[in-house]
């Protein structure tokens, strides 16, 4: 049976080499550490799971929710983003629940691409910025992130024709794969060209909430103007260890949170009100606050055992990842291939996230300190010197 020709539209999987061979390491013995998945090792706040059970406990939980999410729910977002950012959202009509940033912003492309429309992407960046468009049966423009200038997109070098036909333009503060913050001004020229193109500016604000060295990351609705212009994906996944849960929110544009809230009806019914409960109740609480000095260990481990194995790395201010370039005469593959087979150690190629991202590699620090620790000396042990 064949399936849609929508499908064909995606790039090819470009982890497919790599799993193939981390499957053969496996099958031949070798205990493989990977380093390549950006998932939470650490359990999520003991209060958020109580409050999950005695929610499930209750009857009144167990049928189809309201898509438009519990009014606890919507007003706990309001109360976060007061007291964490300083942003005023109504909850009647400014905050949706969503079911992960994933859905969030694939379902964005859905609701606002038509076929002669064009998403504005990072490159490198999270993939569903780029096949979203694609499935809506629309087009991802890329916006390359380099180095020189601090891994934010240069919007200045949009062209007028992709401008005119850009509904979506997507940000990631602080970013995945680059682990990089948000360079002064960007956020206010996206609000500029928000206006100016009559787009949507969407801000994934996946990782806000696990920063270092002292940063506090914005949100992108803290900008004037930015309620005109634009939305923010907010998730819990990555700063409360709940990337299993599915629970996130998009916030800002009223009008565009309508617009997602209209497709969605026709789409999913909606999230586990006990789930919805249990975010109540971890919005409240506020992060977990340990992880990022967790983290930030980790980071500091991996980024010294880099530069002595002769990378050179920027230390990130906040993700869960440490963005590197591969050392001279390597590919992002060849090096990650390399990485796997002197070390059992997986690292995830930067080319997976798109062409700007080729040259880079990525290594996730949601790993346990013993094995952390056990990858990085494999890794000092046999590439270093
Ligand atoms: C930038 C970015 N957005 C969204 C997600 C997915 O988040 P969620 O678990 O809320 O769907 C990820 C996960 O890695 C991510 O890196």
């Amino acid at each position: 049976m064949p399936p849609s020709s929508r499908l064909d539209r995606l790039p090819p999987y470009l982890f497919a080499e790599l799993e193939r061979k981390i499957a053969e390491k496996k099958a031949a013995g070798v205990d493989v550490i990977s380093l390549g998945i950006g998932d939470p090792d650490t359990p999520t706040p003991a209060p958020v799971i109580e409050a999950l059970a005695a929610a499930a406990a209750d009857p009144g939980t167990h049928q189809y929710p309201s898509n438009r999410g519990r009014p606890e729910l919507r007003e706990a977002f309001a109360r976060f983003y007061a007291r964490r950012f300083g942003v005023d959202l109504d909850p009647d009509s400014e905050i949706i629940p969503a079911l992960g940033a994933k859905e969030c912003v694939f379902n964005l492309n859905l609701a606002f691409l038509d076929p002669d429309s064009v998403a504005l992407a990072a490159d490198p960046g999270y993939p569903v910025y780029t096949g979203g468009p694609l499935l809506a049966g629309a087009e991802a423009v890329l916006m390359p992130l380099v180095p020189e200038l601090g891994f934010a997109p240069d919007i200045d070098a949009i062209g007028l024709d992709v401008a005119q036909r850009a509904r979506l333009l997507y940000l990631n503060y602080p970013n995945n794969p680059t682990g990089a913050v948000v360079p002064d001004g960007l956020f206010e020229r996206a609000v500029e060209f928000g206006r100016q193109h009559d787009v949507l500016i969407v801000h994934d604000a996946s990782y806000t909430e696990t920063t270092f060295d002292g940063y506090v990351a914005p949100s992108f609705l803290e900008t004037p103007g930015a309620k005109e212009v634009g939305v923010e994906v907010f998730s819990l996944s990555k700063g409360w260890n709940m990337t299993g849960w599915r629970t996130a929110a998009i916030v800002g544009n009223a009008d565009a949170v309508a617009t997602y809230w209209k497709l969605k009806t026709n789409i999913d019914s909606g999230q586990f009100e006990a789930v919805q409960l249990a975010t109540v109740r971890a919005l409240d609480d506020g992060p977990p606050a340990e992880m990022p000095a967790i983290y930030q260990r980790r980071r500091d481990l991996v980024c010294d055992a880099l530069r002595e194995i002769g990378v050179e790395v920027t230390p990130p201010k906040g993700t869960i990842y440490v963005w590197a370039p591969v050392p001279e005469g390597h590919t992002s593959a060849s090096y990650c291939e390399l990485v796997l087979e002197e070390s059992g150690v997986v690292v995830s190629p930067g080319g997976a996230y798109g062409p700007n991202g080729e040259g880079f590699f990525r290594i996730s620090l949601t790993i346990g300190d013993d094995r952390l620790t056990e990858a990085v000396e494999r890794l000092r042990g046999s590439l270093g010197g």
